[in-house]
């Protein structure tokens, strides 16, 4: 998704922007241009269709400035080209726009009116038109008018030539985020693009602006009230951003797992009474008793974990729970209870439909928890309270340590409510046992990469994959199909193994395999007849489950049947990585997606 990188102060800005472009290239973009005020108070814009590289590539040696803007798109309004990358001009305003304004059809024939010539198919030109043609004296002042006349969401970076030396952000349903430096200020849409050059940092909240100067900053609403913001201090080391010898942050990220979960466990499992404790929850235990009712929404990979972690609050602490893609809930005018806890997921904390969904619940009066893996993002500031993953930050498009956090994160959450419930002690120390095996268990399926690379390599060749699972295996099969599709461009549907019969059964041929979740639990009879089912009609079946050997079964450690779907998913992950690395795809940037989609 598009991303903004900006800077101020006594240094050559241009490395800044391209540097910090180059770390936000993760989330997934088109094209990529800066603009930077030069030392005789002039414009110097340059932007091009494809890479960061070739941006930097060509810029020539005299391109210097101390104040700047810089962009990554993920086009909208217009494909990809020249032309509508941003930054975009008008006279010495340019301006760099992450979101979508709504209104821009109407704004653009009210300027062409007045003679404006708009030379891009963009929503975001306006900006800078609107930004020139206003008379205030003040950037922060010309930048609040244009806003009054936005309909939509926005995160902005604006320089003027006429105020050399400061840039104004502002921020509404798209992340901005300010860095403090000595005597030099940064913002950003991501703090990958900040942690090189400051680690001191503060978010704006949605309808907030601030101008920032080479000493300082300050901010202020949309209607002019100054506000006031503490900073709060990155504690991610910059490694973590890096690949660190890995061929792709998705392999990296995989082989993290263990740790990741280690940190999500940390401090967490209570040994005296068998249970779980979530400092983040702000839930009495009276008021833990008085939930009828448990609805989890999110999106994509974030929506499959919470299916996990529904299936896992039902199993432990018997509360009738769902999840729900967030996408969906927010425009279907839901019925909102008092007695049900909403939960929403995100590992960015950012996705638009996600926290829209977190917006409606709150208009509503419901009570919504949040399972969020980047602190200070917007979910995690909106929700009532909620659990930080502490997987580090996640840099492949396709989530992977976030999503076995994620499920992680609701087994603690079941236990929990499982031990104010009915699950007794013996049963909440066999779980918790359970949870503190899974880092060991990991590094055990890894291990077999080799082995699922080659099967990977194999299964590469066909051009259709079915995934089926029953019950705690069928939120793995979306996953494993979600992952296929993502990364390697190999059609992947998952089915519920009990709905086989009743349609995807006519697909079943010699060239099209099924990847079967199947643990050793008690609906292993039921999956193993359906299996028979397929391989009577000649198909391949590839088993993830708990039995081999055989050539095309990969066998994970067995956990706590509860747990299972935690570390069936990871060989899973595996499959997905190797079949598009042996089919030669960027399997850190598949093609069309972004790492976190924050526009509607
Ligand atoms: C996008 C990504 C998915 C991700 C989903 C939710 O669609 O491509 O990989 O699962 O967003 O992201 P979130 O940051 O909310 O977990």
């Amino acid at each position: 998704m598009c991303g903004i990188v900006a800077y101020t102060g006594p240094r050559d800005a241009v490395p800044i922007l391209t540097e910090g472009l180059a770390r936000l290239e993760y989330r997934g973009y088109d094209s990529a241009g800066i603009a930077v005020v030069g030392r005789s108070e002039d414009l110097r814009v340059r932007k091009t269709e494809g890479r960061v590289a070739e941006l930097t590539a060509s810029l020539p040696a005299r391109f210097k400035g101390s104040t700047g803007i810089g962009h990554t798109r993920w086009a909208t309004h217009g494909e990809p080209s020249d032309e509508n990358a941003h930054p975009h001009v008008a006279g010495g305003v340019a301006v760099v726009h992450n979101g979508i304004i709504e209104n821009a059809d109407e704004l653009r024939a009210k300027l062409e009116a007045d003679g404006v010539v708009l030379t891009s198919e963009t929503d975001s030109e306006v900006l800078p038109h609107l930004i020139a043609r206003s008379s205030a004296e003040e950037l922060e002042d010309a930048v609040r008018e244009a806003l009054s006349q936005i309909v939509g969401t926005y995160g902005i970076a604006v320089v003027d030539t006429r105020h050399p030396g400061v840039l104004v952000v502002a921020r509404n349903g798209s992340p901005v985020v300010i860095g403090i430096g000595e005597k030099e200020m940064f913002a950003a849409s991501d703090v990958a693009a900040l942690v090189r050059y400051t680690r001191q940092v503060v978010h704006l909240d949605d309808g907030e602006l601030a101008t920032l100067r080479a000493d300082g900053f300050r901010t202020s609403t949309l209607d002019a009230r100054a506000t006031s913001k503490e900073p709060s201090v990155i504690e991610t080391e910059e490694a973590a951003y890096d690949a660190e010898g890995y061929t792709h942050f998705m392999r990296k990220e995989i082989h993290e797992q263990p740790a990741a979960v280690e940190r999500a466990l940390r401090g967490r499992l209570d040994g005296r009474f068998h249970t779980a404790h979530l400092g983040g929850l702000d839930l009495d235990p009276r008021e833990a008793r008085a939930i009828r009712r448990v609805k989890i929404l999110g999106c994509g990979s974030a929506y499959y974990a919470g299916q996990v972690g529904a299936q896992l609050i039902e199993e432990l602490a018997r509360i009738p729970a769902d999840a729900e893609p967030a996408s969906e809930f927010r425009y279907r005018n839901p019925v909102v209870e008092a007695d049900t806890l909403y939960i929403a997921v995100s590992q960015s904390g950012e996705t638009y439909d996600t926290l829209a969904a977190v917006q409606e619940l709150r208009r509503k009066g419901g009570r919504v928890l949040g399972v969020v893996n980047a602190v200070g993002s917007a979910i995690g500031r909106e929700c009532d309270g909620g659990v930080y993953l502490h997987a580090g930050p996640e840099i492949a498009v396709a989530s992977t340590k976030a999503w076995t956090s994620t499920a992680v994160v609701f087994a603690l959450l079941a236990l929990h409510l499982g031990r104010i419930h009915d699950l007794s002690p013996a049963d909440g120390r066999r779980i918790a046992d359970g949870l503190r095996a899974l880092p060991g268990q990991i590094e055990e399926i890894l291990r077999q990469e080799d082995r699922i690379a080659a099967l990977a390599g194999d299964l590469a060749r066909y051009r259709s994959m079915l995934f089926v699972g029953r019950v705690r295996g069928w939120p793995v099969a979306r996953e494993g199909a979600q992952k296929l599709k993502e990364v390697s461009y190999v059609h992947a549907e998952a089915y519920p193994a009990s709905e086989l019969k009743h349609g995807p059964l006519a697909l079943v041929n010699p060239d099209l395999p099924t990847v079967a979740i199947v643990p050793d639990d008690e609906l292993l009879d039921k999956n193993r007849s359906t299996l028979g089912e397929i391989r009577a009609r000649q198909g391949r079946v590839v088993t993830i489950g708990h039995r081999g050997p055989g050539e095309d079964a990969i066998v994970v450690p067995k956990s706590e049947p509860e747990l299972d779907a935690i570390l069936l998913t990871i060989p899973l992950q595996l499959l997905a990585y190797h079949a598009a690395v042996a089919l030669g795809h960027d399997v850190d940037k598949p093609r069309n997606l972004a790492k976190s989609v924050t526009v509607d």
